[in-house]
């Protein structure tokens, strides 16, 4: 789909149920100015929180990491962990071929693969650590996806998700829904020319379920040691969790 046609399907009335490939031509439209776009969008903020992300992995070989995008996450694990590789899934090769060219230093350590969250190309218990990054809101069925962490990943493996979030407290919810509805289609616009892939973007931060539900379906899925942490007002929340030595998937 060429970013013409996104435009048209992002402004559509079927706007809210986004195919996965509407989603793929959303990314491959912005996978160039992606990074420049998440510095203005979050001031900076998001690289203290993805440094909290990685600071979460337990000591891990082999890292998978889901909806890798750019490759923020997996390029600074493996910067902070010289002895592990890591596995980057994503299904938008635009965004891959960005994270290649970022990481070409560590292409020893890492591989890329595109495919979808919901059905990984990989026998169970491959990795001991998953991590996934402002990416389980885009995907169709959270609940596949997180069935699919439990799979493949060790029995003891980490498995942590930061994603943007809303403010629970009414006054700062309402501040935080003016600045995303109308700041992140300007730096949209502004960066890469193209507002209503922020403005899609900015919708799914609204729309998607909160951390707590998050939580449960994580619960449903066998993994325990549930944490949550918040940053900024609960603009954005990490959650880390365990599977568990002995485990049988409850959903
Ligand atoms: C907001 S970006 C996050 C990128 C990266 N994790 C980061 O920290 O910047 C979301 C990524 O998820 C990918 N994605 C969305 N749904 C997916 C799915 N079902 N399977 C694989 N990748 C998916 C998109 O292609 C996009 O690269």
């Amino acid at each position: 789909m060429k970013k013409e046609d996104f435009r048209l399907s992002a402004n559509s009335a079927t706007y809210e149920k986004s195919s996965p490939q509407t989603i793929r031509a959303l990314f491959a439209s912005i996978a160039k100015d992606y990074d420049q776009a998440n510095d203005f969008a979050s001031l900076g903020r998001h690289r203290v929180w993805n440094q909290k992300l990685i600071d979460s992995i337990s000591p891990a070989q082999h890292l998978l990491d889901l909806c890798a995008g750019t490759g923020e996450i997996a390029l600074g694990f493996l910067k902070t962990h010289p002895q592990s590789c890591a596995t980057l899934v994503d299904f938008c090769p635009e965004m891959l071929h960005v994270a290649q060219h970022k990481g070409q230093k560590f292409a020893q350590r890492m591989r890329t693969i595109c495919a979808d969250a919901m059905e990984l190309p990989f026998p169970k218990q491959t990795f001991d650590a998953v991590t996934l990054a402002y990416g389980i809101r885009n995907v169709a069925q959270p609940q596949t996806c997180l069935q699919e962490v439990f799979r493949v990943l060790q029995p003891q493996g980490t498995f942590s998700i930061l994603e943007l979030t809303r403010p629970s407290f009414a006054p700062l919810g309402w501040m935080h829904k003016l600045y995303t509805y109308t700041c992140l289609p300007l730096f949209g616009r502004y960066i890469s020319n193209n507002a209503s892939a922020y403005r899609y973007l900015a919708k799914s931060v609204q729309k998607f379920v909160a951390p707590q539900e998050l939580c449960e379906m994580l619960s449903q899925c066998g993994f325990e040691r549930i944490r949550t942490q918040s940053f900024l007002f609960g603009t954005a929340t990490l959650i880390t969790c365990k599977k568990p030595y002995l485990s049988q998937p409850s959903c």
